[in-house]
């Protein structure tokens, strides 16, 4: 008996067909209710899109989303069917509406849905991937010593599992004078015989510094041309930080695998992410929670599936979740589509440009972001002479700037302006640093 057909022996079965309806329901109310904010193509009306409290200057948007009006009432749509008759509506749509998530992350990053799945956060993502690398006593994770606690913590208990061991390398000294050179150069020099992971983080959310994915790959694409396919290097990417900023395309990174939160810069549901992986790595990667899609759970009932489980299918987790978030996740993706994938990445790059700019006029301030938008995204640290970074945090909230520390051992002060901020906003935040750093 297939899964589906287990299902329909239930008394609450309805049939996928019904999942459709009750979706498009929630786009022809936008179209008809009056006070729907429309995108326009002004950055006024992507702003609108959101009820963020403006009384302080949101510069911490990095941390976590607003969400925008489709995925606010996706939400509400889904939360009201559910608080109805939850067994019913779980029943009518789990089947199909995890396609309309993996197809809406494929079709924004340029990949197939096959290759996608679904989860809760970068660190679940991050967690899954690296606990579930087939990897031997004696491999080796190459990482730096840049990266965030996630990342750190995800190889070293990935390595404990398995005797594989950790490097972890220095890339550059001063962040806002790196260039790709010398990081090409360093992870080079590190990768040995033994190494079999690569892992590395998109844009650091300590020093801002974005790395250059695809010079990257090219190195652990040369350091394989010499290898068996059983000593293959994989290149695996924390890329939260430019995932909804940067105009991606995922297949021209080179990476081989690229786990993002999709409640940070994609303005997802809260709670929402994904793990995308390339076709020729999925056999790399064992699954570690149990998925509740067909082909796992026809598999355990004694049906062999017709070909290769894709990874989508193996890889979700299954269990239930919040529903109502993770069935809205398309919306953020189709809110960032419906603004422009370039026309994002630029105005944040003009506005991060603004504040970088900004900082290198300021005597007291030194930046850690590099200038060059090749090395950078949309956060942009900073040091101020003579004051921690909770102390400038602190200081920038008397001021009216909801700013962010990053959680690091050094711990460095953040300003992330995105598509809802103003210039004026970027000029508000930026006169009182000058203020903070004078004050010191
Ligand atoms: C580089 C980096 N990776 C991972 C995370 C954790 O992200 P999430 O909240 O999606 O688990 C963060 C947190 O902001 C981060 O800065």
């Amino acid at each position: 008996m297939k899964r589906r057909n287990f299902l329909s022996n239930s008394s609450l079965a309805f049939g996928a067909a019904l999942a459709l309806p009750a979706l498009a329901g929630c786009e022809a109310e936008s179209k008809t209710t009056p006070s729907i904010p429309t995108l326009d193509g002004s950055w006024e009306s992507v702003r609108n899109q959101f009820i963020l409290s403006h009384k302080n200057v949101q510069m911490a948007q990095m941390l976590f989303a607003s969400h925008p009006y489709p995925v606010r009432k996706a939400i509400e749509m889904h939360r009201q069917k559910f608080d109805e008759s939850p067994v019913e509506y779980w029943e009518e749509n789990f089947m199909t509406i995890d396609d309309i998530q993996c197809e809406a992350a494929a079709k924004y990053m340029g990949a197939e849905k096959e290759e996608i799945a679904l989860t809760d956060s970068t660190t679940m993502g991050l967690a899954l991937l690296y606990s579930g690398l087939k990897l031997k006593a004696g491999d080796e994770i190459l990482s730096t010593t840049h990266d965030h606690f996630v990342t750190d913590k995800a190889i070293d208990y990935a390595a404990a599992k398995n005797g594989a061991t950790v490097k972890r390398i220095a890339e550059y000294d001063d962040p806002a004078e790196a260039t790709v050179d010398e990081i090409t150069s360093k992870i080079a020099a590190a990768i040995s015989e033994k190494t079999r992971i690569v892992a590395i983080t998109w844009v650091h959310s300590c020093d801002g510094l974005k790395h250059p994915i695809k010079e990257i790959a090219e190195v652990v694409k040369k350091a394989n041309s010499n290898r068996d396919e059983a000593d293959r290097i994989y290149l695996c990417v924390d890329g939260v930080h430019g995932f909804g900023v940067e105009n991606i395309d995922i297949k021209a990174m080179g990476c081989d695998f690229f786990c993002a939160g999709t409640h940070k810069w994609i303005f997802g549901p809260r709670g929402t992410g994904i793990i995308w992986a390339k076709k020729d790595a999925w056999d790399m990667v064992l699954p570690t929670i149990p998925a509740f899609s067909d082909d796992p759970y026809n598999m355990w009932m004694g049906i062999t599936p017709e070909g290769p489980i894709a990874f989508n299918q193996l890889q979700t987790p299954g269990g239930f979740h919040t529903f109502e978030h993770r069935w809205s996740l398309h919306e953020g993706f189709k809110f960032q589509m419906a603004i422009g994938k370039e026309k994002v990445e630029s105005r944040t790059r003009q506005l991060a440009l603004m504040v970088k700019e900004g900082i290198a006029e300021m005597n007291n301030v030194k930046g850690t972001t590099p200038m060059d938008p090749y090395l950078s995204s949309g956060i942009n640290g900073f040091r101020v002479k003579g004051m921690s970074a909770e102390e400038v945090v602190k200081a920038f909230h008397h001021k009216g700037v909801i700013a962010s520390a990053s959680p690091y051992l050094d711990s460095i002060p953040r300003l992330t302006p995105c598509v809802i901020n103003t210039e004026e906003e970027v000029q508000f935040a930026l006169k009182a640093l000058r203020e903070i750093s004078q004050s010191a």
